[in-house]
């Protein structure tokens, strides 16, 4: 019998798990904050009132693809700091979509966001390689990418601090150009 595929991964200071919904209340701080969520769809009108819908869209994605955001956690106290894991982008208009409706035009990206309290302390970075890591390993993704807007600087010292590269400009459907960074293995 295979071996159960890994949905949560430990770190020096993180835990990484498929969200709960339980999660929700936590995830509050970062689902309305407008800056944060710029440049990732802005924030939802229902985030607010009703933010469990906003981990069911993540749950939603896990049930879709294998894969979705995870939950990051801060082992020394158990506080959510935010999420970072794998979408999947539809290639011919860069659109969500999930492996089986996309098939060969199907591009999984690595995500991340995190509440803005937890900025400049570098959990972003080690979550982010250990889900690359995960993502590599566990789903054998040929080719792992980042999508991210020109303004968006932080995220793309992220991406540096991790060795992608940056290529193409693309038109996201909602959000504008979007520079694609490709990571390595
Ligand atoms: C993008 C985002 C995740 C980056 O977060 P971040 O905190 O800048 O990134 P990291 O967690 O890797 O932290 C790196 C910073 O922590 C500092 N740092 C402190 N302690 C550190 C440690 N132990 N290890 C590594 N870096 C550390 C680094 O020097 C770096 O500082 P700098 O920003 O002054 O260069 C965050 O800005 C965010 O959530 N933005 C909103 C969502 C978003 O736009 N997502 C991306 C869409 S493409």
């Amino acid at each position: 019998m295979p071996a159960p595929e890994r949905e949560m991964i430990e770190t020096e200071r993180l835990l990484l798990r498929k969200p709960l919904l339980e999660d929700a209340r936590s995830a509050l701080d970062l689902i309305t904050d407008p800056v944060a969520m710029e440049h990732i769809g802005g924030v939802h009108p229902q985030a607010a009132s009703d933010p469990e819908f906003v981990v069911r869209r993540w749950l939603e994605r896990w049930d879709d693809n294998g894969c979705g955001p995870f939950s990051v956690i801060r082992r020394e106290d158990g506080r959510w700091l935010g999420r970072v894991g794998v979408l999947v982008w539809d290639v011919r208009a860069w659109t969500h979509t999930t492996f089986a409706s996309a098939g060969e035009f199907a591009q999984p990206e690595l995500g991340w966001a995190l509440a803005s309290e937890h900025w400049g302390r570098g959990y972003a970075t080690e979550a982010a390689l250990a889900v690359r890591e995960w993502a590599y390993a566990e789903r054998a993704f040929e080719r792992l990418v980042s999508l991210i807007a020109p303004v968006n600087v932080r995220s793309q010292r992220l991406a540096e601090r991790l060795g992608a590269t940056p290529g193409e400009t693309i038109e996201l459907f909602d959000n504008g150009p979007h520079v694609v960074w490709e990571h390595p293995r």
